[in-house]
């Protein structure tokens, strides 16, 4: 097991890798802070379970390397994972970020990665955690939902909050409109989330041993 990461904020680019099963807008919000300069990183990885998905496109488009499996090629969800992690091991990746991933993971990730692999979940956790976060907001009919950055660890969206922002719902909202102004909302807010632990303003360790 590696021990929580510890980032100071070092010349360095952050290592990174993003994990994505479907459109990966949030994978090009990373990819573009970078680009532009916003955030001091490097995505050494695409990790994508879904072939046809539309980030493995945005991911050749940035140059950014994928590994891109069929869960069913594989025995069980421990022979891909011992798979991803010897990848990410090679590429010396520091810290993993899950954006739209739709795989549980085992403890071989949550493991390999302890206090180094982040999650973004449409909901001001610990509301509405698992699937269709929006549709049980409006279901529920809460008048605010929102955003929330975690650490991942053995449950369903449930490790320590590294941060959150506020959606307020309107009248007449569906789950579309909803998730649109969600979406924008992410996308500032996880490459601002990454960039801080690059820097060393959010320290990753200290929320692990809050929790602890
Ligand atoms: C995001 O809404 C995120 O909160 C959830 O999955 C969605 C991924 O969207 N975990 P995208 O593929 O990044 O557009």
């Amino acid at each position: 097991m590696i021990s929580p990461a510890s980032f100071s904020g070092e010349a360095q680019p952050l290592r990174i890798a993003v994990f994505a099963s479907g459109g990966g807008s949030n994978f090009q919000a990373i990819a573009d802070a970078i680009a532009e300069g916003k955030l001091h990183a490097e995505l050494k990885l695409l990790v994508c379970d879904k072939p046809q998905a539309a980030v493995v496109e945005r991911a050749a488009k940035a140059g950014v390397p994928a590994f891109v499996f069929r869960p069913k090629d594989y025995p069980g969800r421990e022979a891909y994972e011992e798979e991803i992690l010897r990848k990410l091991r090679e590429a010396r990746v520091e810290l993993v970020v899950l954006a739209g991933y739709m795989r549980i993971l085992t403890d071989v990730m949550v493991q390999g990665y302890w206090g180094r692999m982040l999650n973004i979940h449409p909901s001001l956790l610990p509301s509405f955690p698992g699937m269709h976060a929006v549709r049980q907001a409006l279901d529920y009919g809460v008048k605010v939902t929102g955003v929330t950055v975690h650490i991942v660890d053995g449950g369903l969206d449930s490790g320590p909050i590294v941060a959150q922002r506020a959606v307020e719902l309107r009248e007449g909202d569906t789950e579309d409109s909803v998730s649109e102004r969600i979406h924008r909302i992410e996308h500032e807010l996880y490459p601002q989330v990454v960039q801080d632990i690059a820097s060393g303003k959010i320290k990753l360790e200290q929320l692990v041993r809050q929790e602890q």
